[in-house]
């Protein structure tokens, strides 16, 4: 596929070469079996869906759809490795294991990011550079904790949970497992994972590199399948643990469904963050801020900066360097090194965005888009600003996972932070300002799990994430992360 030009390249008479990653040195199988007891095994039903790469249609492979009765057998897989090997083994010994899948997810990366980029539509400079070696970066981090858990609680006795049942989104396929999977296996459980139906493949490749790392049979089991699938776990009996990351609608079904019963969960769901500018701010810093937060992976990051709010002296600049920074944004292959915005996932998912794309100019929004060029084929979506919206407009209030921004202004800090918390959400937000004093301030009363200071959408495997209000319930990453996966018992 060309990538494709942008419009300021053009107008000044140079364009970026085109600088494709190559695909040479990966292998996509023509079908997936499920990963279940250490081995590739066929369905149950035999039933099998396809996955395609959203950038071009094209199919990559087939993957099996796990029934109740496959989620059946993984999860007895996962219980009998629970009881066997894994919670009788040492505890330095379990780290090595999960040591050894850091080591050989980095010794693969190339190869991850460009089968994530595949199937997944985000472009390989942020595979390359954010997904997989943050996936890697978890797997090291989790697997220090391991012999140490006594430090992390102190004057407790940790006690692992037992079976984990895993299910996670389509966004940062690899790092959403790695997030879930690491701190799991560290605290000494056992784990069935469903990756999103639209990307597979890097959950299908991380069952090799776990089978390659020689992790004990049924440790960690890796099923496919839809929203049924996960169902099927949640609903399993003999699940201790659910973790979720995905949509609220679907998180408020898991907790109706688990709720009278043992099952422990933490849920990782939407948001609408809000960036705010100052007007003491650095404003091209914070302009490239914005970018990051909203267009880079089309805007499918719970945590991305979708509602903006600037400081009202400093509004039309900040708007008029935005619209011209959207200009040189560049749409198209996600396998080129040179694109800042991949594919859209899916073609529902693009349906979802542009049918907001209606209602925002139904609300009487003005909406400008960059004039990019887009490929005909796949799923594309043009970086788009809303301006003249109001607190109540839907594209204000509700995620739309997209490269969408909705852009407001305020005069007084009060104002800001009144307006930033007038959200159903709370995942994140960020703050842009020279003063340290409104840095505390706002950090202090945004209600937002995580803040960015003069930055956005950094992570890091020692930090805690997780929402406030509808965006979720419990923390992952860092030492917090630890605790969703133990019982605390006193010491003994
Ligand atoms: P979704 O919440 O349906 O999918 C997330 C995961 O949950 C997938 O693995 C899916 O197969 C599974 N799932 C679906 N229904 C289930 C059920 N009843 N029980 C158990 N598991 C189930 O999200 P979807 O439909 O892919 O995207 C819809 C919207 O959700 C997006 O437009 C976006 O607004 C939001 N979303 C938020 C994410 C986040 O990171 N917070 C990630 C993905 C989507
Ligand atoms: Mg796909």
């Amino acid at each position: 596929m060309e990538s494709q030009p942008n419009k300021l390249a053009f107008d000044s008479g140079w364009a970026y070469s085109p600088a494709p990653e190559s695909t040479d040195h990966v292998h996509i199988d023509k079908k997936y079996d499920l990963f279940i007891g250490g081995e590739f095994v066929a369905p149950v039903k035999g039933g099998y869906f396809e996955t395609i790469n959203p950038a071009t249609e094209e199919v990559l492979s087939s993957v099996a759809e796990a029934t109740d009765a496959d989620v059946d057998r993984a999860v007895k897989a996962a219980r009998k490795a629970y009881r066997g090997a894994w919670s009788k083994m040492n505890a330095a010994e379990r780290g090595k294991y999960i040591f050894r899948i850091a080591r050989i997810l980095q010794e693969r990366a190339r190869e991850f990011s460009v089968i994530e980029s595949l199937d997944g539509g985000k472009p390989i400079r942020e595979s390359r550079d954010i997904d997989i070696p943050l996936a890697a970066a978890h797997f090291f981090y989790y697997a220090g904790w391991a012999d140490k858990l006594g430090y992390a609680f102190p004057g407790r006795t940790p006690k692992a949970l037992g079976v984990a049942g895993q299910i996670i989104p389509w966004n940062f396929p690899l790092l959403m497992a790695a997030w879930k999977i690491a701190p799991a296996l560290a605290c000494g459980n056992t784990v069935v994972l469903k990756p999103a139906e639209t990307t597979p493949l890097t959950a299908m490749k991380l069952a090799e590199v776990i089978r390659d790392a020689g992790l004990p049979p049924g440790v960690v089991n890796i099923v496919t399948g839809a929203g049924k699938t996960g169902a099927a776990i949640v609903n399993h009996p003999d699940v201790d643990k659910i973790a979720f990351t995905g949509s609220t609608d679907v998180g408020r079904l898991i907790q109706r469904a688990i709720a009278g019963t043992k099952k422990k969960y933490t849920l990782e769901l939407g948001g609408k963050a809000a960036n705010i500018i100052f007007a003491d701010a650095a404003i091209d810093q914070a302009v490239e801020g914005i970018v990051n937060g909203i267009f880079f992976n089309q805007g499918h990051v719970c945590c991305a900066g979708s509602r903006l709010f600037v400081q009202e002296s400093v509004a039309d600049e900040v708007i008029q360097k935005l619209k011209d920074r959207m200009e040189t944004l560049i749409v198209g292959d996600p396998l080129d090194k040179n694109t800042d915005v991949g594919a859209i996932n899916s073609a529902p998912q693009l349906e979802k965005i542009e049918s907001y794309l209606k209602i925002g100019q139904q609300e009487g929004a003005e909406m400008y888009q960059s004039s990019c060029p887009v490929p005909k084929r796949g799923y594309w979506c043009r970086p788009t600003i809303f301006t003249g919206v109001s607190q109540s407009n839907r594209v204000v209030q509700e995620e739309i996972f997209g490269p969408v921004l909705a852009i407001q202004t305020f005069r007084t800090l009060e104002e800001g932070l009144t307006k930033a918390n007038n959200t159903p959400y709370g995942l994140s937000g960020g703050v842009w300002t020279d003063k340290g004093a409104k840095i505390f301030k706002m950090t202090q009363q945004v209600r937002a799990g995580v803040i960015w200071a003069n930055t956005f959408n950094k992570f890091d495997p020692t930090s805690p994430f997780g929402g406030y209000k509808e965006s979720g319930v419990g923390r992952e990453g860092g030492l917090h992360g630890l605790g969703a996966y133990v019982r605390l018992e006193p010491q003994s």
